[in-house]
């Protein structure tokens, strides 16, 4: 039987690097290490790195008391004023920010420097938004809906930059931006949207056309594995979800030329991987 793993399976390439450095400074030894947030969306890998000794801090306030150690910065990024204050503590920083959230970061900066208005196309409550919103030194408006494009009137009389959420829906990007072009203002737009997603999304599609059978791995309540399988059970009928390989029953897996294998952005390589040899195993 062939099987198939997509490359994009999993992580995304800004989320893994982050994984990975914080893996490396477990095996160094830097003790006590902690992040600024989960690093994943995954309790798996959360509470293995948990067993390692990484806590989670979760705000300001949690920083501002940590003596020492090392705080690891994860993939959608932070404020400056997070810099300064690992900084100022004398504390070790493991940047694992994006560097595509770190490019927006530095469109904003410079942007904002030299006069402009920023929008940020993206939800206001997203972490990384809030980050992007922290290197902007002037006005800073987050724009979402449709309605919230409409009701924008801009007050400072300066140029608008817009910029977006790297996980913003593209044709929803587009929309807005139009929305806003039409109020004759002096614009300049910035897609900053990372297509990990879209990849992601169209080679599942692709493996799912041409097998026969297509395993979806991921979170019960991991929106984008959701949406993976709905992708995959409209190009193949034998399209399965599961969590870990616990889930896959392999003999009732009917006897197939060729199997796919995606994941969704949080599944950590392991458990694919383990998917992967008992398939291979079973035929
Ligand atoms: Fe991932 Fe970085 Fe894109 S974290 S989704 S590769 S912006």
């Amino acid at each position: 039987m062939e099987v198939i793993v997509a490359k994009t399976a999993g992580f995304c390439f800004g989320v893994k690097r982050a994984v990975d450095k914080v893996y490396e400074q477990v095996e160094k030894g830097t003790e006590p290490i902690c992040t600024y947030g989960p690093i994943i969306h995954n309790e798996e890998v959360v509470k293995d790195l948990e067993r390692k000794g990484v806590s989670v801090i979760n705000s300001v306030s949690e920083l501002k008391a940590l003596k020492e150690g090392t705080v690891v910065i994860r993939s959608h990024g932070v404020a400056k004023e997070i810099y300064d204050i690992i900084e100022s503590k004398g504390l070790h920083l493991v940047d694992a920010t994006c560097p595509f959230v770190l490019k927006i970061h530095n469109i904003v900066k410079k942007e904002s420097a030299s006069g402009s208005e920023i929008i940020i196309i993206g939800n206001d409550q997203h972490p990384e938004v809030e980050g992007i919103k922290g290197w902007c030194s002037g006005p800073v408006t987050v724009i979402e809906s449709a309605a919230e494009a409409e009701n924008f009137v801009q007050e400072s009389g300066k140029r608008l930059c817009i910029v977006s959420q790297t996980t913003f829906n593209y044709n929803k990007f587009n929309k807005l931006v139009e929305i806003l072009s039409k109020k004759g203002y002096d614009i300049i737009v910035l897609n900053t949207i990372c297509n990990a997603t879209e990849e992601r999304q169209t080679e599942a599609r692709a493996i799912a056309k041409r097998v026969d059978g297509m395993i979806v791995i991921g979170g019960r309540h991991s929106s984008n594995t959701q949406k993976l399988f709905e992708i995959c059970k409209n190009e193949c009928e034998n399209t399965y979800y599961i969590q870990t390989l616990v889930d896959l029953d392999v003999h009732s897996l009917p006897s197939m030329g060729c199997v796919g294998i995606t994941a969704g952005a949080s599944t950590p390589n392991n458990i694919i991987e383990e998917v992967q040899k008992n398939v291979r195993n079973e035929f």
